[in-house]
């Protein structure tokens, strides 16, 4: 079983980049089910049914979700027929939508679940020790692949050590920026944070010069989406027998917009 997990796709040049390069990528590594994290897909903040369906037709499987799942609100009049959508466990609110979706690849099950850090994040109901010890007891499958939404490393290098023996992938997103530390602990694919979509020369996908007002000049500015070339990070995970045998680490740019 090939699996690819893409980094957090940021507003429409995230959005982009997708639709150019992910079909060939399914098409070249021969990918049986790709991931996507779409908590920034709508203009930086949130998802949509529009989009949601976007980024399916782009060659998206599951789409996961971060701190930033709700912030469209008219998504939660839709988030009975996204079937395909998954917020995360411990998120506040918790009783809206669904946290894990399991899949059946290449005969064997795979459960896709989110799970927030509780470390530098907000509206976290439970930490995300307890929030996976719920998953492992209520969701029956061959393989656990979960994207852990977090800021701190230190959190995310707990979190795979604690529970690698029960999973086959643990994927880090929210910071946004990748880290080159992707490894296999135990069969267990790991890496600290797969990345985003977006603007390459961009303050994570946002516009330099309007989070300068803002942060410096204290001008109240409206969040602006960067412009330019942008670019598609990703892992891909090979499993065997239900473990992860290989890793490989996708950073792939645009030179032109
Ligand atoms: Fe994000
Ligand atoms: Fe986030």
């Amino acid at each position: 079983m090939k699996i690819l997990f893409i980094g957090d796709v940021v507003g429409k040049p995230g959005r982009r980049v997708v639709k150019k390069y992910l079909p060939e990528l399914i098409k070249e590594h021969q990918i049986d089910v790709t991931i996507v994290n779409g908590e920034n897909a709508a203009h930086g903040k949130g998802i949509t049914r529009k989009l949601y369906d976007e980024l399916r037709r782009a060659g998206a499987d599951v789409i996961t979700l971060g701190n930033h799942a709700f912030s469209k609100r008219e998504l939660l009049d839709d988030l009975a027929d996204l079937e395909y959508l998954v917020r995360p466990i411990n998120l506040i609110p918790t009783d809206i939508g669904i946290s894990t979706k399991v899949l059946e690849v290449k005969g064997m099950t795979l459960a896709i679940s989110s799970v927030m850090g509780d470390v530098f994040m907000d509206n976290v109901y439970e930490s995300p020790y307890d929030a996976m010890n719920t998953i492992l007891d209520t969701v029956e499958a061959d393989c656990h692949l979960v994207d852990f939404h977090g800021e701190a490393t230190a959190e995310k290098q707990t979190f795979v050590h604690l529970f690698k023996e029960y999973c086959v992938a643990i994927i880090g997103t929210h910071t946004h920026v990748q880290t080159a530390d992707e490894s296999i602990f135990d069969g267990c694919a790991y890496i600290s944070d797969v990345g985003m979509c977006g603007v390459i020369e961009s303050i994570l996908g946002r516009d330099i010069d309007e989070v300068i007002d803002r942060t410096i000049h204290g001008i109240k500015t409206h969040y602006t989406i960067a412009n330019g070339p942008a670019m598609l990070n990703g892992l891909i995970i090979e499993v065997e027998n239900g473990r992860a045998t290989s890793v490989e680490r996708l950073n792939i740019r645009e030179t032109s917009k």
